[in-house]
């Protein structure tokens, strides 16, 4: 008989062509063209996990459906654990700037092109790869195993909390596993400890009732593209901290010995600059750059638009200006208070020669899990035994809204095992998924699954 691991490396083949399949299926949530794909991943889901011999259910909700897969054979004695990865993608533009299509993988220079590759649907197939691994060698698990796998993360998982607390019992578990992070490295395994929360708005600003000729009435009416780019200023102070009043009343200040753990992980603001091709670093200057990413609060413009960008020129003074607004939240801030903060700043700012109107569009808690957690340390083990050296706990600027969620309502201690790297090019074109990355993530959740079979919440 095989070894679980062994079993994987026979199977290898095999799973990167199924999750070739996967792949091949664009489910970009947040636009409703790609609404039969949605519903094509998450069939693809209950139809993998149904193979590998679980008990699945594809559950509606008010915009795209959950899957959810149970294996109870280990019994009633044993512990659960709960796998949550997403299906949804997010969309490929701009598609020109991909060296093979978006959505027909391609696997070159040792990893799988395309979106979803890893985020979030090859890391979420690493752990039915092992899962099957382990059945396959032992025929049973130590533990019992839920699935849930949702189609709304990339658009903040806007259903997913009153879906869990609607089916609290049959998620009931005594430790939740999230794959949907990175490393720092190929021999710099990292395990995130801390997610920023988001809170995402629009704000609209209108003035007239129609764009205007900027010669015949420029000077007597105030431009609402200069209004929308005034109130945007007066959102932050010059050193680069929000000067929303009360945005960081509910912040707990980053304590002396993480910010010492922090010091210690070899980001430079070098680091920072030879990543984005930035200029220069910017922020709070009381705050190293990882601080600021990972332990600090923003307010972010995601976009901005008015009047007329097309080549050329169009004296026109514009009747509208728009801006996307989000704010990047750490643990004890409250989205709904910080989108009250905001509106009611913009209500001070704002002048009387404009109306605006400040819509949400997102909003997820940020997320704190415990380093010191039975199921934390044996992931700790399981990425030591699998990538030659023991992992260091780092902070995340990025969110996952149902990690919040997965602790506030089931009180589980959650796992964040990420197996993607810095470069996978998430949200961006050519995203990718190194096979060196499945392959070890598959032996890293075989690892774990084997350990905690007495792992009780
Ligand atoms: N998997 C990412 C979050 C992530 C990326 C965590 C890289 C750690 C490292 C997730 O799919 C994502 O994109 N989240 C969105 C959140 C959202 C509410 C749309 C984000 O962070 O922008
Ligand atoms: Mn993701
Ligand atoms: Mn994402």
């Amino acid at each position: 008989m095989p070894t679980p691991h062994e079993s994987a490396t026979q199977n290898e083949d095999a799973n990167i062509a199924a999750l070739k399949e996967l792949l091949r299926i664009p489910s970009v949530s947040t636009q409703d063209a790609y609404r039969a794909d949605i519903r094509r991943a998450a069939g693809w889901i209950h139809e993998r996990l149904t193979a590998i011999g679980f008990l699945v259910e594809i559950h509606e909700t008010p915009r795209h459906p959950v899957v959810v897969g149970r294996w109870t054979g280990a019994g009633s004695d044993a512990p659960t654990l709960l796998i949550y990865g997403h299906y949804d993608v997010q969309p490929p533009d701009p598609v020109e700037e991909w060296v093979t299509p978006p959505f027909e993988p391609d696997l070159r220079d040792g990893s799988l092109y395309a979106r979803g590759a890893s985020d979030d649907k090859g890391q979420l197939f690493v752990h039915i790869a092992a899962i099957e691994a382990i059945l396959a060698a032992d025929g049973t698990l130590p533990v019992n195993v839920t699935f849930v796998v949702e189609g709304e993360e990339e658009i903040g998982s806007p259903n997913l909390g009153s879906f869990v607390r609607n089916h609290a019992d049959l998620l009931a578990a005594d430790a939740a596993l999230v794959s949907d992070t990175h490393i720092r490295g190929l021999d710099y395994p990292t395990i995130v400890y801390s997610l920023r929360g988001l809170l995402y708005t629009q704000l609209d600003v209108s003035g007239p009732r129609g764009d205007l000729h900027s010669g015949h009435y420029g000077g007597a009416i105030h431009n609402p593209a200069q209004a929308l780019t005034e109130i945007i200023a007066s959102m932050h102070d010059e050193d680069g901290a929000v000067a929303v009043p009360g945005f960081y009343d509910a912040v707990l200040p980053l304590q002396d010995d993480e910010r010492a753990d922090i010091a210690r992980i070899p980001y430079s603001e070098d680091t920072l600059l030879d990543e984005t091709g930035a200029p220069a670093a910017w922020g709070e200057p009381e705050y190293s750059v990882s601080e600021r990413i990972g332990g600090r609060p923003t307010l972010e413009v995601n976009g901005l638009i008015s009047g007329y960008t097309e080549p050329g020129a169009k004296t026109v003074l514009p009747a509208q200006a728009m801006a996307k607004i989000s704010c990047r939240l750490v643990a004890n801030q409250d989205p709904d208070t910080i989108f009250e903060l905001v509106r009611r700043h913009i209500e001070t700012v704002a002048p009387p020669t404009v109306r605006w109107e400040l819509t949400k569009i997102a909003a997820g808690k940020a997320a704190l899990t415990d380093r010191n957690a039975p199921v934390v340390q044996a992931a700790v083990r399981a990425y030591q035994e699998h990538w030659g050296t023991r992992p260091d706990f780092v902070r995340e600027g990025g969110s996952i809204p149902v990690v919040a969620v997965l602790q506030d309502t089931l009180g589980v201690p959650v796992v964040l095992m990420g197996f993607g790297l810095p470069d996978d090019n998430l949200h961006a074109p050519n995203e990718k998924f190194s096979l060196e990355c499945f392959r070890r993530g598959v032996a890293t959740s075989i690892g774990f699954i084997q350990q905690i079979g007495s792992i009780r919440s």
